[in-house]
């Protein structure tokens, strides 16, 4: 079945933040990122904007920084309702929303009056310096949290092409502060209420991810050596995990046992939880250690894939730090951990390149 929306990736990341200027040097620190465009969007810059239909006068900040595969817009909601100040009342900071689709209006109308038919609706809509449409696809029941984001660069002017209130730079205090090495985001993971299965198709019937795998993670079974908050621990959960170019989304339901998880779900229900933002060693991890402790970013879930040419996989508690997110890291059991896993190395990693 063709999908309504085929996203072109993931062009960028959207999480909603309190505090834009005390959030960008956090994740400068973490991620690297050298300067960001603040947009400062009220009715100064924005037209045409509706909130679920009905003409509102709302203001936000957005800013806008990146750093190799690592694309962010933080948001926080200044005035007036939208769909960030109705994120940060009901679930905090946190991430929000998917940029999967760049394209001309006129791309995306006849699209549009198919999204509404299948009952995807614009949750808010604007326009930016009359040179930028966006819109906000109210997907929060079908994807189990996040909004979908398509911007329309009217003729001749591309979404860069804004120009920022004020540009931020960081220096290399900040941005050389991370050592666990990132790459890009591999993916971003929903927690759902056990209904995985749903999620994704939902999700390949809409952006049209149709490369998936699916694995269940059990202690003891699939899972090795798993720990929470240091002690070990007995879990279950399923996850399934779908690519589309760049854009790469893991579905979870827990099955039995408490995790990180579980927590996010009483704390905040159903959403995006954490990303998969770095491969490296073990012993690269190991030899942190004592510093992620130290920086409060403590280990606070991994485990040994069972079969011990795979991989270790673990959850850093960043949550303090960065806006709720918690970050995932994987370390190769071995320069072949992808041997024989071709498609699974594929949708993980994003690369064509892998070993098989
Ligand atoms: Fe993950």
């Amino acid at each position: 079945m063709a999908s309504l929306l085929p996203a072109d990736g993931l062009h960028r990341l959207g999480v909603i933040v309190k505090d834009y200027r005390a959030s960008i040097e956090e994740f400068s620190r973490f991620f690297g990122i050298e300067h960001w465009d603040i947009h400062r969007i009220d009715e100064r810059r924005l037209s045409n904007a509706l909130f679920r239909g009905q003409p509102v006068v709302h203001s936000y900040i957005s800013a806008i920084g990146s750093k190799d595969g690592v694309a962010l817009e933080l948001v926080q909601p200044l005035s007036g309702d939208s769909v960030f100040a109705e994120f940060l009342k009901h679930c905090g900071e946190g991430m929000h929303h998917l940029l999967t689709n760049v394209c001309p209006a006129a791309q995306f109308e006849p699209i549009r009056a198919q999204l509404e038919t299948n009952g995807v609706r614009v949750a808010q809509s604007g326009s930016i310096d009359d040179a930028l449409d966006y819109y906000f696809l109210d997907t929060r029941e079908m994807l189990a949290g996040p909004l979908i984001q398509v911007l329309c660069p009217r003729q001749g002017a591309t979404p860069i092409a804004l120009k920022p209130d004020e540009i931020v730079r960081f220096d290399e205090k900040i941005t050389k502060w991370n050592r666990l090495p990132i790459q890009k985001i591999y993916h971003a993971c929903i927690v759902t209420k056990g209904r995985r299965e749903q999620v994704r198709d939902s999700l390949r019937d809409l952006l049209g991810i149709e490369k998936w795998f699916d694995f269940a993670n059990e202690s003891g079974v699939s899972a090795v050596d798993t720990t929470l908050y240091g002690k070990p621990c007995k879990i279950a959960f399923n996850l399934s995990l779908g690519r589309r170019n760049t854009l790469c989304v893991e579905v979870v339901e827990e099955v039995y046992g408490r995790s990180i998880y579980t927590e996010f779900l009483e704390q905040r229900g159903e959403g995006l939880q954490h990303l998969m933002v770095s491969i490296c060693s073990e012993q690269a991890f190991q030899e942190l250690r004592d510093w992620l402790d130290s920086q409060k970013m403590p280990l606070v879930m991994g485990g040994h894939a069972a079969s011990r040419d795979f991989c270790y996989y673990g959850y850093l508690d960043t949550r303090s730090r960065l806006a709720g997110i918690t970050m995932e890291f994987l370390c190769p059991a071995g320069k072949d951990w992808l041997k024989g896993r071709t498609e699974v190395g594929q949708i993980l990693t994003g690369s064509e390149m892998v070993t098989t």
